[in-house]
């Protein structure tokens, strides 16, 4: 194939280059387009654009492929650990020798909070949900960590990644145990990534906590299967906020916001909400017409980017599985699960569209059985991928071309007009 493009515009000619990427579809570069033709591209969601080269993760959406630095999802659920695929997604290598123990003493050393930090959630209201006191938390970060604003020191910039990848799951527990009124419970450094986590959120001081290895090891399976997804709306909110040169903190706060939304992170919440509003196998039929009659969506379905299975999906449904069977949970909303999914999948409406369960179907049924409430699974969410966020916003520095992020539009409004006094308005 060639390596340029032909645009024709009226009688001429512009030869666009074709750059190959090591894997996946090729791109048509545009960046000389407007300085040679004074038009735009028109691509409003994205769909079609590329907006920055990346060697961190990359997904077929038609073959259901999902690969962080080369490694399949599947493998590094079944047999790393979450902070090594942190390591992998801020290194770009599996650890080697000491590499791996070395970085998770340097990550647990920095999970504790300013003291004056735990003041902070003081000033939220006890029914605020939790992602929203980790938007101002999250935040609030850059006005502890002054050194972060030296964002073009390498130095600065990965200890910033290690700190916001340590102290994530600190100013998380916090947030779930401020909501319920419990004493917030400190990190503990011989405990691994998860199982301090789960330890932050369900100790409380009248008792010894054992921490369940089965639910640790699900933990931090979930935490492996969120850690990144390629250029998605959050993580693109993190670029874009990090063109500017804004501090980290700042940038995965922006990351936070946009994750929340129900289109995103906020499915997962929606999800079992939509199961628990589903009630029992029954109702699928209703709730399926209701869909189709476009009055409202099936969350926990669908994907921008992949048209076939969502791989996170079926790894996730296995770990649902056995974190029930672990806790001999027998939840009646996964039989409700299980009936849609099957109701879906061979229903004409669901084919034809290529809408398949996404990560978020299984996941809520799954962190239910752990013990967090609805309003805490976007928050989990927030915290694996923070890894994600936080290699991409590294490499977006690294990359020596950066330049601040400046979409153009469409403009559909008034042309120029003059200003008219209020009293001469008709
Ligand atoms: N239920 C019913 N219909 C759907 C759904 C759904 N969940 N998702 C898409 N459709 C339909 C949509 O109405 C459209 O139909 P038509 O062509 O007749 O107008 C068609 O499928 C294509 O949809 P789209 O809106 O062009 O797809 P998109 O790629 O823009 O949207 C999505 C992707 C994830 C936003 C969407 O599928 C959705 O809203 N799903 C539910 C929310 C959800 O589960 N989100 C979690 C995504 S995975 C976790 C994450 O990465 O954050």
């Amino acid at each position: 194939m060639s390596d340029k493009a032909v645009l024709t515009i009226g009688d001429k000619a512009y030869d666009l280059p074709i750059l190959k990427g090591t894997t996946g579809p090729d791109v048509v570069d545009v960046r000389k387009l407007y300085g040679e033709t004074e038009m735009f591209t028109y691509d409003p969601a994205f769909t079609s654009t590329a907006s920055c080269e990346s060697k961190i993760t990359y997904i077929d959406g038609d073959a259901g492929v999902l690969l962080h630095r080369g490694y399949p999802i599947e493998q590094l659920a079944d047999q790393s650990s979450f902070l090594e695929v942190c390591y992998l997604l801020l290194n770009g290598e599996l650890p080697k020798g000491d590499a791996l123990a070395d970085f998770q003493t340097t990550i647990t050393r920095h999970t504790m909070l300013h003291a004056q930090f735990d003041r902070f959630f003081e000033g939220f209201r006890r029914d605020a949900h939790p992602m929203a006191v980790m938007t101002g938390a999250v935040g609030a970060l850059s006005a502890f960590y002054a050194d972060a604003i030296q964002v073009d020191d390498p130095v600065q910039r990965k200890i910033s990644a290690h700190r916001l990848i340590a102290k994530m799951p600190t100013i998380a527990a916090r947030a779930f145990k401020y909501s319920i009124g419990q004493p917030f419970v400190s990190p503990r450094n011989n405990l691994s990534y998860s199982e301090n986590f789960l330890r932050m959120c369900f100790a409380v001081p009248a008792e010894d906590y054992v921490v369940n290895p089965v639910l640790a090891r699900a933990m931090d399976k979930i935490f492996i299967l969120h850690a990144d997804h390629e250029q998605n709306a959050s993580t693109s909110t993190v670029r874009l906020a990090g063109s500017s040169g804004a501090n980290p903190f700042a940038c995965i706060a922006a990351g936070i916001a946009c994750l929340w939304g129900p289109s995103h992170g906020g499915a997962n919440q929606e999800a079992l909400e939509m199961l628990e509003e589903i009630g029992s196998v029954e109702n699928i039929p209703a709730y399926v017409q209701g869909v189709k009659d476009r009055k409202y969506k099936l969350m926990g379905f669908g994907h921008r980017v992949y048209k076939n299975f969502d791989p996170r999906a079926k790894v996730m449904q296995k770990t649902c599985y056995e974190v029930l069977e672990q806790l001999g949970v027998k939840d009646p909303l996964l039989q409700v699960a299980m009936e849609l999914e099957k109701v879906a999948l061979s229903d004409p409406y669901f084919i034809d569209r290529k809408l398949y369960p996404n990560i978020d179907f299984y996941s809520g049924i799954t962190l239910r059985a752990m013990g967090f409430p609805t309003n805490m699974f976007t928050v989990l969410f927030a915290l694996a991928r923070t890894s994600g966020w936080i290699s991409q916003w590294k490499e977006m520095f690294e990359d020596p071309t950066r330049k601040i992020g400046r979409p153009r539009q469409l403009y559909l409004g008034a042309t120029q007009r003059d200003y008219i006094p209020v009293d001469k308005r008709g």
